[in-house]
């Protein structure tokens, strides 16, 4: 479950780190790539080689040391960041958004899902500076795992000690495999376009968005870092996902573009223009005597630009939708638009199209498996493309 997830595992300065050195080597041992980032104190606890031999990589300590943006680059990649020793001085500057070092840096930039394990002295724990940040960490989505209670090694009695590794280890196994797409990247467009033709009409088309929020919110609940890129629609904004809205063909492009590098997956399901006035006039256009043509001209295709710029480790998914020979023109288009997989409507089925909540569809992928999936809610559907998505994110 954990072979090749890639997982911070950030050690504060506390003598519990010891035990993330366990930590460390179950997870090596499960397969993660980890990478240490420590605070400055916990080479008092624990020496750099030892964590940096045991990860297999460079341990990162000064914000400064592998370049200037080594903290953003570890938090937007990562699968799941784990805080273990979490100090009390630590968590503080998490709750507060503070950046001052390495560890905080990465915390504040990461994407993924964050656990802490806090480790201190009793009275630490219980005083109420501590429990409130706790409490703002958890309001923040971070996972706090419970300490245990006992003898402490400043000599005293009561809760502070920090999770034994094996439990930590055991956490992040439960959570990965509650939420398989934790730390995983996922841009879903979703719904029409809209093009302008003056400043108060438009050509646009009957998507609805159902195919694409299902989409995006079946991606959230299994973990993915969703962005939801939308057309005008009518559905509510989903919960815990970012969602940028957007109008036309060229807004879309533009916004699809700039985020589409460290995505993990791209799935295009949004109804696109493929046409858009060669002129937008500056002022409501009057009626006059006779016919009126409108000329048209094409929009950039965001599916094939993505596919042409597509990095190697990018899952790139389009949508097909086809009134005859619908088989045939979606294999093609799975290969011209260099897509890894392609999902295909037509709108013969009953049950398929604009604003029903049901769909028909047939999923082709790359290495030419066809799977046509029974008529179902757009909900099961979109949890079968994802199921389809991890098989590939595997391979
Ligand atoms: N698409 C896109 N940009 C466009 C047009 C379409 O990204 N300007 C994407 C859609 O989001 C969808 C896929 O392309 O994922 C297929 O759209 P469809 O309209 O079925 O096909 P086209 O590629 O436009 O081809 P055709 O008009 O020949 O069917």
């Amino acid at each position: 479950m954990l072979q090749g997830k890639k997982i911070i595992l950030a050690l504060s300065g506390s003598i519990a780190a010891y035990k993330s050195v366990v930590l460390l080597r179950l997870l090596k041992k499960a397969g993660a790539e980890v990478k240490v980032v420590t605070t400055s104190s916990v080479d008092t606890f624990v020496g750099e080689l030892t964590l940096s031999t045991l990860s297999g990589q460079p341990v990162f300590s000064g914000l400064w040391d592998a370049g200037w943006s080594e903290h953003v680059a570890l938090g937007t990649a990562s699968d799941l960041m784990v805080v273990a020793p979490a100090t009390a001085n630590t968590l503080a500057k998490m709750a507060h958004g503070l950046c001052d070092n390495a560890l905080t840096a990465v915390y504040l930039a990461a994407r993924c899902p964050v656990m802490v394990a806090p480790a201190m002295d009793a009275d630490m724990y219980i005083h109420p500076r501590t429990a409130a940040n706790l409490a703002q960490l958890a309001a923040d989505g971070v996972k706090v795992l419970p300490v245990g209670s006992g003898f402490l090694a400043s000599g005293l009695q009561g809760p502070g000690r920090m999770m034994e590794p094996e439990d930590i280890f055991a956490e992040i196994e439960a959570m990965f495999s509650a939420k398989p797409l934790a730390g995983k990247k996922i841009l879903i467009t979703a719904g029409p376009t809209r093009e302008a033709l003056d400043p108060v009409r438009f050509l646009t088309n009957h998507s609805s968005g159902k195919m694409g929020y299902a989409l995006a919110e079946a991606a959230r609940d299994l973990g993915a870092y969703v962005t939801l890129v939308s057309g005008p629609v009518a559905l509510p904004a989903p919960d815990g996902l970012e969602l940028l809205r957007v109008e036309s063909a060229a807004d879309m492009f533009d916004t699809v573009r700039t985020r589409s590098a460290q995505q993990d997956v791209i799935i295009k399901a949004a109804a696109v223009a493929d046409y858009t006035p060669s002129q937008v006039a500056g002022q409501k256009m009057k009626k006059k005597d006779g016919e009126l043509s409108i000329e048209l001209k094409r929009t950039q295709d965001i599916l094939a630009y993505l596919g042409e710029h597509k990095p190697s480790h990018q899952i790139l998914v389009g949508f097909a939708l086809e009134t005859n020979n619908a088989l045939e023109n979606a294999r093609n288009k799975l290969q011209r638009k260099h897509l890894d997989l392609i999902v295909l409507n037509t709108l013969e089925d009953a049950g398929a199209g604009f604003g029903v909540d049901t769909n028909v569809v047939t999923l082709i992928d790359k290495h030419g498996k066809e799977d046509r999936l029974p008529i179902q809610s757009k909900k099961a559907i979109a949890k079968a493309i994802l199921d389809r998505i991890q098989q590939h994110l595997l391979s």
